[in-house]
């Protein structure tokens, strides 16, 4: 027995060493931990349980008979983040650089099939080069066997991706699929072709770090939803995300024993508002005045800065937040924020996160740049995302609140069930100098009587009791109460229960 229990020993101790030393120093000396470390820190201590530590590869050709690691280049199983199981598979860079083989692809299919089972989420730590080349069609099969589940776990398990080495050519199209892409800075990049295809193709001189690195994709294209300064802290702050989810669309967010008392008054909010309502104010000090210990993980920080996504807790319980935010382009909607908050809405949806809407919004967008990209069709997704949606949704209306996009923010003709306002709202088709140069044309060169007719459509609209006269506005709230209000309201609708009409699914405009 005795023997046998050494011949495993070993085994395990060389499945341990992947790639090898030397390989695995040169992964530290890149910044990067190895993919089990990055197991170690992720869960909580001693608690994951490896799946297939002996699958090896099955491929034959280019000598690779000889050359076969143990786990083929990724590790996968499950572990607890605060007493939770949640499945994982971290890639192996030091083996074959993490590449995925038709063993590999089965050992993750293997851990995401259970995961839709038992309702847990899948988080994948990225780190390969691809398409394991000695393999040819075989890792491609592979592949897309990997995309067909991530689709089908879409909307029932959460699937969080940690971008945290090298992610390109097709390999992309897992991460794209699952709900939240994150990527470490200096040591991450993703992209469909590399840079040496693009030199030869547009010409462009460009490097790996500005063609996809973390900052490339979490400010400019948006592919990112966060980025971290290193391995650790990417992994921390992981755990952090993870406990502001439920594992799956059967069960509500987890609740945290909560030491901030729901109805603590804020009176600093009284003065939130500048006087002048051209002048912006910082939304963010209105969500970390209102939620839970001022505990915020915002979503795509760095892009669309119009908009603020997030996610934090009332009472002990998840609220997913979308705010305006006016200290960028006075917080207008755009193509990306639309698109931005959309995608958060309809996660929230997916996994029953009431959804808590701060609005000042002076409208859409103006300008070609909008209409030839295509805002009419991407403004509508983060319509149509807020009107399918059943989850609980509260609205706050705290000073604008123009045209389309009030109908869109959340309005209580998309559903919202408690909708709330300051006394400093503003509830109109536009602002008060816009809509009178409009209806009051003839009279633009008498300044007397434009400033009598703004001063009167202020008196009418600038305000909320139009919309609070209507019912379209529940009531309005002194804003230092917003915390209690909010949090009485939310734990009315804990209750809720609305369906949409029988559909195989909507066709939200993509
Ligand atoms: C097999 C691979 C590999 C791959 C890397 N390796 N990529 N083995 N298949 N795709 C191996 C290397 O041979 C090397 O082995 C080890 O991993 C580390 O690689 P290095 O090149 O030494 O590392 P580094 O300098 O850090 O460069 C990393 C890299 C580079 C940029 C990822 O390896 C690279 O360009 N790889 C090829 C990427 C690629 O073109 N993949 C296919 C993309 S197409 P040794 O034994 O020396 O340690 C694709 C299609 C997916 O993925 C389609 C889905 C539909």
């Amino acid at each position: 027995m005795n023997a046998i229990i050494k011949k495993l020993d070993e085994k395990r101790r060389l499945a341990r060493l992947g790639g090898g030393q030397t390989r695995i120093d040169s992964q530290h000396a890149k910044g990067k931990l190895t993919a089990r470390e990055r197991i170690e820190l992720l869960f909580d201590e001693g608690s994951f349980e490896e799946w297939d530590m002996f699958v090896e590869h099955r491929c034959t050709d280019f000598g690779m008979a000889d050359q076969k690691v143990p786990g083929d280049g990724v590790i996968t199983g499950y572990g607890l983040i605060n007493g939770r199981p949640m499945f994982v598979f971290s890639q192996d860079f030091t083996v074959f650089g993490g590449s995925l083989s038709e063993s590999h692809a089965k050992k993750i299919l293997k851990i995401m099939e259970k995961a839709v089972q038992v309702g847990a989420p899948v988080i994948g730590l990225n780190d390969s080069g691809g398409a394991r080349i000695q393999e040819g069609v075989n890792s491609l099969a592979g592949y897309a066997d990997v995309f067909l589940q991530n689709v089908l776990a879409s909307g029932v398990v959460p699937q969080i991706s940690m971008v945290m080495g090298p992610c390109a050519g097709g390999a992309v199209y897992s991460p794209a699929i699952t709900d939240f892409i994150f990527m470490v800075k200096d040591t991450s990049y993703m992209f469909v072709t590399g840079p040496d295809v693009v030199k030869t193709v547009t010409h462009e001189n460009v490097t790996h770090e500005q063609l996809g690195g973390a900052m490339t994709h979490a400010t400019k294209s948006g592919v990112s939803d966060g980025v971290f300064e290193n391995d650790v802290d990417a992994l921390l702050q992981l755990r952090r995300l993870m406990n502001f989810l439920p594992r799956s669309n059967k069960e509500k967010p987890p609740v945290i024993p909560c030491v901030d008392p729901a109805d603590r008054n804020d009176y600093s909010l009284d003065t939130l508002i500048p006087e002048n309502p051209n002048k912006p104010y910082d939304m963010k000090e209105l969500i970390a005045k209102i939620v839970d210990e001022g505990d915020f993980f915002e979503i795509g920080e760095h892009f669309a800065k119009n908009i603020i996504c997030g996610f934090a807790r009332m009472e002990g319980s998840t609220v997913g937040i979308v705010a305006n935010q006016p200290m960028v382009l006075a917080g207008c909607l755009d193509i990306d924020s639309s698109c931005k908050a959309a995608r958060f809405v309809r996660f929230c949806d997916c996994f029953n996160i009431p959804i808590l809407t701060l609005v000042d919004v002076p409208g859409f967008m103006p300008g070609t740049d909008q209409e030839y990209g295509g805002i009419i069709k991407h403004g509508a997704k983060l319509l149509f995302a807020y009107a399918e949606a059943t989850v609980p949704k509260i609205t706050l209306i705290t000073r604008k609140a123009y045209g389309g996009a009030y109908d869109v923010m959340s309005s209580k003709h998309v559903r919202a069930d408690v909708n709330f306002a300051w006394p400093t709202a503003e509830i109109a088709v536009m602002g008060a100098k816009g809509a009178v140069e409009i209806i009051f044309r003839g009279d633009i060169g008498d300044k007397a009587k434009i400033a009598a007719r703004t001063k009167e459509y202020e008196e009418n609209f600038a305000n909320p009791f139009k919309a609070a006269n209507l019912g379209f506005v529940d009531d309005v709230i002194l804003p230092h109460t917003t915390r209690q209000r909010i949090c009485r309201s939310l734990n009315m609708l804990k209750t809720k229960d609305i369906k949409n009409p029988w559909k195989k699914h909507g066709n939200i405009p993509l």
